[in-house]
């Protein structure tokens, strides 16, 4: 799975808890758990749409990407998480991993943390709706969450039966006039839920970004070499792989691997 893959990728990427999480609660909280990471190509149009959705003040300020597993949806709203921490500084930025129950309360748990809400530790302690309340009161300022990869619609898309309400997580987000929540999806229903959503269909790379990608991620510093020279071979072989870019990543990477001196 790609997301599974992206995690091995940042695993070494993956910064400490002193740095990202700081005790700041009164100032924008940084809650995101990957570094920048460099290399990300393309997907300016996108960018210029989330900012355009997320800084509107007439907008209701939800957007999903909806995509294919492995086309570079958390890769993006990666992306853009450090490009607003850059140019507007003022907003906390909490990154959900809302793939499962268990990743989805962890985390809102360590956001909770961060916040330094009362209680938040206790055994009883209701913290999915501290948490929401907190983030619901303007006092705490300017926020973007990051719902990333909420692609299990028993969580997250309406319940076809009742009987699965205690499971419709949509419930606990918060809603204030003036933050935003970004969720990345595979599944329509889901990007397609909260009342007011604006979605952005990611597409493939073309292929010119396709070969960029694959070329960084070969990792070679000889840029001269008989593979990286052999452009229509590379043409080739993203085009093979329908420019998903996990699989790209996936054949520079073992590429990188067997030709690596030991
Ligand atoms: N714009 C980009 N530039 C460079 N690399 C990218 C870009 N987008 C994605 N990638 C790389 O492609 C791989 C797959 O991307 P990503 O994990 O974001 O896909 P995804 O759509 O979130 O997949 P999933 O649905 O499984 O969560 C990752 O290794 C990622 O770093
Ligand atoms: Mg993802």
């Amino acid at each position: 799975m790609a997301a599974a893959c992206l995690k091995a990728l940042l695993r070494e990427w993956t910064i400490p808890e002193q740095i990202v999480g700081g005790d700041e609660s009164f100032g924008p909280l940084w809650h995101v758990p990957f570094v920048s990471i460099p290399g990300f190509v393309g997907r300016s149009n996108e960018l210029k749409r989330l900012k355009k959705v997320i800084f509107d003040p007439r907008a209701r300020r939800i957007i999903s990407i909806l995509g294919l597993g492995g086309i570079g949806k958390s890769r993006l709203a990666l992306e853009l998480t450090y490009q607003i921490k850059s140019e507007y500084p003022q907003y906390s930025i909490l990154w959900i991993q809302a793939a499962q129950q268990q990743t989805f309360e962890k985390d809102v748990l360590e956001i909770g943390k961060k916040l330094r809400i009362p209680g938040i530790e206790d055994d009883k302690a209701d913290i999915k709706n501290l948490v929401k309340q907190r983030l619901s009161n303007p006092s705490t300022g300017k926020w973007l969450l990051v719902l990333d990869n909420a692609d299990d619609e028993a969580l997250w898309a309406k319940p076809s039966d009742s009987t699965r309400q205690e499971h419709l997580f949509v419930q606990y987000l918060p809603r204030t006039t003036n933050s935003a929540i970004l969720i990345t999806t595979r599944a329509r229903s889901v990007a397609t839920l909260l009342i007011g959503k604006e979605v952005i269909n990611l597409g493939s790379m073309s292929p010119d970004e396709a070969v960029k990608i694959f070329v960084y991620e070969l990792k070679t510093p000889d840029l001269t070499s008989d593979l990286i020279a052999d452009r229509p071979t590379i043409l080739t072989l993203v085009n093979e792989l329908a420019y998903l870019l996990l699989a790209i990543v996936q054949a520079a990477t073992s590429i990188h691997m067997t030709q690596r001196p030991v």
